[in-house]
């Protein structure tokens, strides 16, 4: 596949609740550039792919806004190149997940894996999680990068833990809360507690943020895995039955495996075949397990926002209400 082709560089959509992080935002930018740019020419080729593909670059407006609504200056140095490291973080997460998962579409376009291969993925996602800690190791102080490193830790031992899982029911009814904690809350957790750290935060408002991180990486992951059974391949990017077919039994279908008529003879111990996934897919959304978990997916967002309580009216705090509700009215 010609990597070329595709790699058009997006229109970013800027939603009105950017607006009091734009510039630091476009500083972000810069430094997830200037980071990824590598002598060997590969490495730069696969950075600037996956990021000119798009992305909607939520962890970095989370160490953004953290920083903001403690008081902080979202311009310093450090906090902007936190919030270039947790999207590398992010990304070279993706990198792997999609060799993992066998993935082809990813932002709308061609997964790295599909255009170079697993080698070139698996090492690409290895060369950005480098550079984040290359940026780590630049800013003062070790707190912020043992955050950090926990978070990387908690996503990869979750990746672990969600592969042992697969196809196997009994072991998703009982491990989804813990996986989902893992490889998406901790993460996004740790950008908020990051952005508080660096903006000299009290430990009240430090512990508010990270669990406003937390509950919004939940309700995050449980929007993402109903978008995989009942979203838009054409907004969403990637598609759909794809967590079915690899075996994950994610909130809306474990909701659904209660009903009585769930078409039981499609599950299988081995890989389901896509078009089987959707069928199953389809029975989720029609039996209501997808609006079930939409629902699950609000009250913990709901959580999110009542974690704010504590902050003053600010640009920042009502920002990060806004993100709260929109990560589980989005589309993608
Ligand atoms: C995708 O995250 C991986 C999950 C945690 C579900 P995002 O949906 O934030 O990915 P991008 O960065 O916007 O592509
Ligand atoms: C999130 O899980 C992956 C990471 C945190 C790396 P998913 O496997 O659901 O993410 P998508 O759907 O591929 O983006
Ligand atoms: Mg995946
Ligand atoms: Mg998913």
């Amino acid at each position: 596949m010609n990597a070329s082709a595709l790699n058009t560089k997006k229109e970013v959509v800027c939603p009105k609740w950017i607006m009091p992080i734009a510039d630091a935002l476009s500083r972000v930018e810069q430094t997830i550039d200037s980071a990824t740019n590598s002598s060997v020419y590969i490495a730069s080729q696969i950075s600037s792919y996956v990021f000119a593909a798009g992305g909607k670059r939520i962890r970095p407006c989370l160490v953004l806004l953290s920083a903001g609504i403690s008081g902080g200056d979202l311009e310093a140095e450090e906090v902007i190149r936190m919030a270039a490291a947790v999207e590398l973080i992010h990304t070279a997460s993706l990198l792997h997940d999609d060799v993992i998962d066998s993935a082809v579409a990813r932002r709308g376009v061609h997964t790295a894996n599909a255009v170079w291969g697993n080698t070139i993925s698996v090492l690409g996602g290895d060369f950005l999680l480098s550079k984040a800690f290359c940026l780590l190791g630049d800013i003062a102080g070790n707190e912020v990068i043992s955050v950090l490193s926990r978070a990387a830790v908690a996503m990869t031992e979750s990746e672990l833990l969600q592969s042992i899982c697969e196809n196997d029911i009994d072991l998703w009814r009982s491990e989804y809360w813990r996986i989902i904690r893992g490889k998406t809350a901790s993460l996004m957790g740790a950008c908020c507690e990051s952005g508080a750290i660096l903006a000299r935060a009290s430990d009240v408002a430090r512990s508010a943020l990270r669990a406003y991180g937390e509950s919004l990486g939940v309700a995050f992951q449980i929007t993402d895995d109903l978008l995989d059974i009942a979203g838009d391949p054409a907004i969403t990017g990637k598609q759909i039955g794809s967590d079915l077919a690899n075996g994950k039994f994610t909130l809306p279908v474990l909701l659904a495996l209660k009903r009585k008529d769930f078409p039981r003879e499609l599950l299988s111990k081995d890989r389901i075949p896509i078009e089987q996934a959707r069928r199953i897919a389809e029975f989720v959304v029609q039996c209501g397990a997808v609006a079930e978990a939409k629902q699950v997916a609000e009250k913990i967002a709901a959580q999110a926002r009542g974690a704010l309580n504590i902050f003053e009216q600010s640009p920042y705090k009502c920002a990060l209400e806004i993100l709260a509700s929109s990560v589980v009215a989005r589309e993608f």
